[in-house]
């Protein structure tokens, strides 16, 4: 995306269907935190309009999705219930207009009589001078305001302010416009740097949240940094103070160490009388680590006042790694803020221990030597006692190799020291009289730790990998780790329309497995059989949304307790059963199969008056391949029947949408009357799919060839472009017209082959979805190779457990499988 051009949502989306590769790379990235908002691809920093509005929470951030720098802001969008289940419902804003066409800055969100109102900065920068400062000249800082009823559908922008109606002695930086309502009247506080650069805060006031006029600005009697970013005024606990991020204060000591800062300044403000002073002895940090910045605060529905912060910095002097993976940056986790004696109290909020799982505890009374949690990823309390009070004497806890936690009560000192993996970042301090109990936020690359009850918090990045969690030191303690769950964020909301996960369509028979309860006997011998779901097309299915695809399957079944029990079996699998139909006076079809020591079978099937047959053409309606990438079906019910035709018409739709086919002949000959017509009909069907799989045992029925090669012409016939040859565990190879490959099959001590093949489809095809891959002649050899290995892995995975769709591993289950071979 070019530098300051207007970014439209069209651009947008053909950016996004673009560069699948890009978030790919970034999802599997292993910096990623499990329990924090990062954006999808790209930079974050600030939070934007934090509201709730009708239960759901809004978190909205400064946001550029197309590079981890952040050249061009958009706002993102977060949307939440509990602060743990989100929708990534994508671009919320863009820089679309005359008045924003170089980014639309930060901004905040008031709720109002039903309506949302947004209002934000308009960054301009203009280039037709070459003398311009972009500070007293050459940039526009304008406020803009919207609206919203739901969050997600904007009102037309509207322009405030322009630089001409602020006062004459501020620079061209004005911005972050922050609402808030007292007395009847609104208000609006906007940081700005002034001409001689001093920073401050502009206050103007409303009465119907359009017209606004000038009404008084707030700083220090002695400069405090050039310019106040982000400012926040609010009341909390009958005390009024502003948060804002004043840019350019040196360090004192152990303070104000950060390029820039974030404080709380009480403030003592006589609205009626136009005066707002601060309190300026009791100006104090937010926040004592290395990456926290433009914090935002909300009031929700339960009346909690909630910050969430940016973690991380701008202009900082450190890099982070994650630069090259193609992200940077994330949010702090939401906190609730509290007023004590003077002091902003920070907590995270109570949700956040619904992410929670396994804890443990122990007690030191004398000495802690504990050696504790291994990973990364937890949250650890510690209270502290000693003998003559609760505190601490001194401690150094490890949090992670190379990250250290160390309090010396002589010297008052609580300090963050990072020797391993601070790219940068070394050590940050703060005076802790007492150190009574520490909450700690452990994530992969980030730490919150909240000291005495919130009284100070350390919000920084670490990069450090190894895990090992100690406390070393003369305080007893009582400790309390847990693990933590991880975010559940659906990404589906905030896709453009034609980049929806694709996925599978299968066609064709359903029915019940009976499997002897014991291996190597005769059918005719077995005594007692286990039941299980099956039918290749929905094995496919199967495997498809096992591995975490969509998958739906087009059939009938008996409105009998079989069809009762497959209808289950198919939901608990994942598969899409919205489109399978049920009948009265059909049956379910079943099979009865023997199962040889090898794990090999012969079936006995009792599907004479079969529902699925009597699946009919018009059943088949226009929607049934709405959010399809690949058409599946098998031989097995194009018998002459109702379903034969409803094969004819789906393949048909298929081929017009576009969408891959995909063939597996599957062949039954026992359920036919004669091998000539099966053999006629496979080759009448054969040529309308585009890849087709075929079995070492299957070639010779079909092509009369026994070899590969020599068979290809025969196989290569109509669309087909892709021919898959499975030879059980050897392995399987693809050809094409141009090329071929081969791979090896993976040894595992098989238990039951049912459902071999068809895993091995359904792997096949789901890496095609996932890949987007809708022509079969793009896939390079590679990317073949891949897919074959992954389709092999899946299937023999598959025949290491009983049953066909009940042995199929989910996606986790197989990628941890995998790793431990
Ligand atoms: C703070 C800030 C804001 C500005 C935004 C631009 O980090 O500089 O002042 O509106 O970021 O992204």
């Amino acid at each position: 995306m070019e530098k300051y051009q207007k970014v439209y949502r069209s651009d947008y989306e053909q950016w996004y269907r673009d560069n699948r590769n890009y978030r790919e790379k970034v999802k599997n990235a292993p910096g990623r935190l499990k329990y924090h908002l990062m954006p999808e691809t790209g930079w974050l920093n600030d939070p934007n309009g934090l509201c709730q509005k009708d239960g759901t929470y809004h978190i909205y951030y400064q946001y550029t999705p197309f590079e981890p720098t952040g050249e061009i802001k958009l706002w993102g969008h977060y949307a939440t219930k509990d602060f743990i289940h989100y929708e990534d419902r994508g671009p919320f804003l863009f820089p679309d207009h005359d008045y924003d066409a170089h980014g639309v800055y930060s901004g905040s969100a008031f709720v109002e009589n039903g309506t949302i109102h947004y209002f934000y900065t308009g960054n301009i920068k203009l280039f037709d001078r070459d003398d311009y400062d972009y500070i007293t000249a050459g940039r526009g800082s304008n406020t803009l305001h919207f609206t919203s009823r739901d969050g997600d559908a904007a009102g037309a922008k509207e322009l405030i302010f322009t630089n001409r109606d602020y006062p004459q002695d501020v620079s061209c930086h004005v911005r972050d416009p922050k609402v808030f309502k007292r007395n009847g009247a609104y208000y609006m506080v906007l940081g700005a740097r002034d001409r001689e650069s001093r920073g401050l805060v502009l206050l103007y006031r409303s009465d119907d949240l359009k017209n606004w006029k000038y009404y008084s600005r707030i700083t220090t009697k002695e400069p405090f940094g050039y310019m106040w970013e982000c400012p926040d005024l609010f009341e909390l606990d009958g005390q009024l103070c502003m948060l804002s991020c004043p840019q350019g204060v040196g360090p004192q000591g152990i303070d104000y160490r950060n390029v820039h800062q974030c404080t709380v300044m009480p403030l003592s403000c006589d609205f009626e009388r136009n005066s707002c002073e601060i309190e300026e002895e009791k100006i104090r940090m937010v926040d004592r680590g290395f990456d926290f910045y433009a914090p935002q605060t909300f009031c929700d529905e339960k009346g909690r006042r909630i910050l969430i912060g940016w973690m991380g910095i701008p202009d900082a002097e450190y890099g982070n790694p994650t630069v090259e993976d193609g992200w940077q940056h994330a949010l702090t986790l939401p906190r609730e803020l509290h007023m004590k004696d003077g002091r902003l109290i920070q907590t995270p909020i109570e949700e956040l221990n619904m992410l929670r799982s396994e804890g443990y505890s122990y007690e030191s009374k004398e000495e802690l030597n504990e050696a504790g949690e291994e990973q990364l990823v937890f949250e650890a309390e510690i209270c502290f006692h000693s003998s003559n009070d609760n505190s601490c004497d001194d401690t150094v806890i490890e949090l992670r190799k190379g990250t250290e936690l160390i309090y010396s009560r002589r010297d008052g000192l609580l300090t963050l020291s990072l020797k391993e993996g601070g790219y940068g970042r070394t050590e940050r301090s703060v005076k802790v009289e007492a150190l009574r109990n520490l909450r700690i936020y452990s994530d992969t690359t980030s730490l919150e730790i909240f000291v005495n009850d919130g009284e100070e918090v350390f919000t920084t990045r670490v990069y450090g990998k190894r895990g090992g969690f100690r406390i070393d030191g003369g305080c007893s303690a009582k400790v309390r780790i847990y693990r933590m769950n991880s975010f559940i964020i659906d990404r589906e909301p905030g896709r453009p329309e034609a980049e929806k996960q694709k996925g599978l369509c299968a066609i064709g028979e359903a029915l019940i497995d009976f499997i002897p309860e014991r291996k190597g006997q005769r059918l005719k011998d077995v005594t007692a059989f286990k039941r299980a779901a099956g039918g290749a097309p929905a094995n496919v299915a199967g495997a498809v949304s096992r591995l975490g695809l969509p998958a739906r399957l087009l059939t009938k079944t008996g409105n009998d307790a079989f069809g009762d029990y497959l209808i289950e079996c198919f939901t608990a699998a994942g598969i899409d059963t919205s489109f399978i139909k049920r009948d009265s006076i059909k049956e379910t079809p079943l099979a009865f199969v023997s199962l040889a020591e090898d794990g090999n079978r012969d079936f006995q099937f009792y599907r004479k008056n079969s529902a699925d047959l009597f699946y009919s053409p018009e059943e088949v309606t226009s929607e049934v391949l709405d959010g399809c990438g690949i058409l599946h079906f098998g031989s097995v019910d194009l018998v002459e029947s109702p379903m034969k035709e409803a094969h004819r018409k789906l393949i048909r739709m298929a081929a017009d949408k576009e969408i891959l086919i995909s063939f597996d002949p599957n062949l039954r000959l026992s359920l036919w009357k004669d091998d000539v017509k099966l053999k006629e009909t496979v080759l009448e069907f054969m040529p309308q799919a585009d890849i087709v799989k075929i079995s070492e045992e299957e070639l010779e029925f079909i092509t009369g060839k026994t070899e590969i090669k020599e068979a290809l012409p025969e196989l290569l016939q109509g669309k087909t472009r892709c021919v898959l040859y499975t030879r059980g565990r050897d392995g399987a190879a693809a050809y094409t017209e141009q090329w071929s490959v081969s791979r090896p099959g993976l040894r595992v001590e098989a238990r039951d082959t049912t459902g071999a093949g068809d895993s091995f489809t359904g792997a096949f095809l789901s890496r095609l979805l996932s890949y987007g891959i809708t022509d079969i002649t793009e896939i390079s050899i590679g990317q073949m190779e891949d897919f074959l290995d992954f389709a092999n892995a899946y299937a023999a995975r598959t025949t290491m457990a009983e049953g066909g769709l009940t042995a199929m591993a989910s996606k986790q289950a197989f990628e941890e499988w995998m790793r431990r071979k």
